[in-house]
């Protein structure tokens, strides 16, 4: 068990820093997600932490202990790729004990640590075959077998489900959470999924652009998320947002005028800001409920398309003219595209942040 540290962490490559300063401690046993779109330095600073790129400035400490100048070999790590390389010629024992061998580790040990983690990737039956004759799945499993025997500290992971098919990597997605529930050990995956982010996180790091815009947990990012890029990348489908100002604020209401006309009143204790302030009010597409009437109603939405599921009904259309807008129900809907719809927002779960910095102005 290891806690893994990371200190004003810098990356430049040449004159352009592309990691710009991150902090952040990850305790023992936890399992961490970076998210971010492409080439916001997820698999930079992972590389980083397992020594397989040079640190610009800046300390990454594992168990409390200084590694930024300790080989990647040395460092008790394990890193699985996003396409990583079975040796094509070895049979699946061969690939998960070939590591071992050139260690010199005694074979008893070597045959403990092989049996152990086929036993738990549930790969016993496949010891023979070559990885020609696997599945991509139980490939992938073999991969991470592969790191498994060498019982690190922390594992770390760059995107190692991005080449399997969907089902499968739902699957695998559940495996790579169960494995972590029996060892136990520190985890860092990188995504740029914020699904995949959702469902296997203890704690996410959502990245832009070379700096950690929130850590939390999963549930900590979509209630509570700091800023409007938080906010749209976290969720699904993505959140709506809807320019306006602050009209009115009195000791316990808060008016926001909207876009098309709109007025929607808050809970003033809630919402920050003072009157003038720019802002753009959040919500996501299920915290909205149809209203009875168009008095009652705080948003017309113009339905453009509808989708049926069966169990919940998505609507698409716009708000206020041409804002696109995305609303959730529950159940099978009569709303057919063409409908204008009243709707009303459930107000603890309104979102509003400042236009010019894009913080969240909830309290
Ligand atoms: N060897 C390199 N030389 C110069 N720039 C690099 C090098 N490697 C990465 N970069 C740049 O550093 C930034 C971060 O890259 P990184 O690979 O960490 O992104 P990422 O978040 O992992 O993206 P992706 O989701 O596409 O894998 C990018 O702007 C990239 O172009
Ligand atoms: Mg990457």
């Amino acid at each position: 068990m290891a806690t893994l540290e990371l200190k004003e962490l810098r990356k430049s490559y040449g004159d352009t820093e592309v990691v710009h300063g991150v902090n952040l401690l990850i305790e023992s046993g936890e399992f961490c997600v970076f998210v971010g779109p492409s080439g916001c330095g997820k698999s930079t600073m992972l590389r980083m932490i397992a020594g397989l790129e040079d640190i610009t400035s800046g300390d990454v400490k594992i168990a409390g202990d200084l590694v930024s100048n300790v080989p990647a070999a040395q460092r008790g790590l394990a890193m699985v790729f996003q396409s990583y390389a079975l040796y094509p010629h070895m049979s699946v024992k061969q690939n998960l004990s070939f590591g071992l061998e050139n260690m010199r580790m005694a074979r008893e040990e070597i045959e403990r640590r092989v049996a152990e983690a086929a036993r738990m990737l549930q790969i016993e039956e496949l010891m023979q075959r070559k990885p020609g004759q696997l599945s991509g799945g139980q490939r992938q499993r073999v991969a991470i077998g592969r790191t498994v025997v060498r019982e690190p500290k922390v594992f770390l992971f760059d995107e190692p489900l991005s080449n399997l098919d969907a089902e499968l990597r739902v699957a695998m997605r559940g495996e790579i959470a169960a494995l972590h529930k029996r060892l136990g050990n520190t985890m860092v995956y990188v995504t740029h999924d914020q699904v995949e982010a959702m469902t296997m996180a203890d704690k996410i790091a959502v990245m832009r652009a070379g700096i950690i815009e929130q850590y939390g947990t999963p549930l900590d990012l979509y209630n509570y998320p700091t800023n409007t890029f938080v906010a749209g990348f976290i969720g699904s489908p993505r959140m709506n947002f809807l320019d306006g100002t602050i009209a009115e604020r009195t000791a316990d209401t808060v008016t926001l005028k909207l876009v098309g006309d709109h007025s929607v009143e808050l809970d003033a204790k809630q919402i920050g800001g003072g009157v003038g302030d720019t802002i753009e009010m959040g919500v996501r597409a299920n915290h909205l409920e149809l209203a009875r009437s168009e008095a009652e109603a705080e948003l017309i939405f113009a339905v453009q398309s509808v989708e049926q599921l069966g169990g919940e009904t998505y609507l698409y259309g716009a708000v206020g003219g041409d804002v696109s807008f995305t609303v959730n129900v529950q159940g099978q809907s009569e709303i057919v595209g063409g409908d204008k719809v009243p709707m009303k927002l459930k107000p603890e779960l309104v979102h509003v942040f400042d236009k010019d910095t894009t913080l969240s102005l909830r309290q």
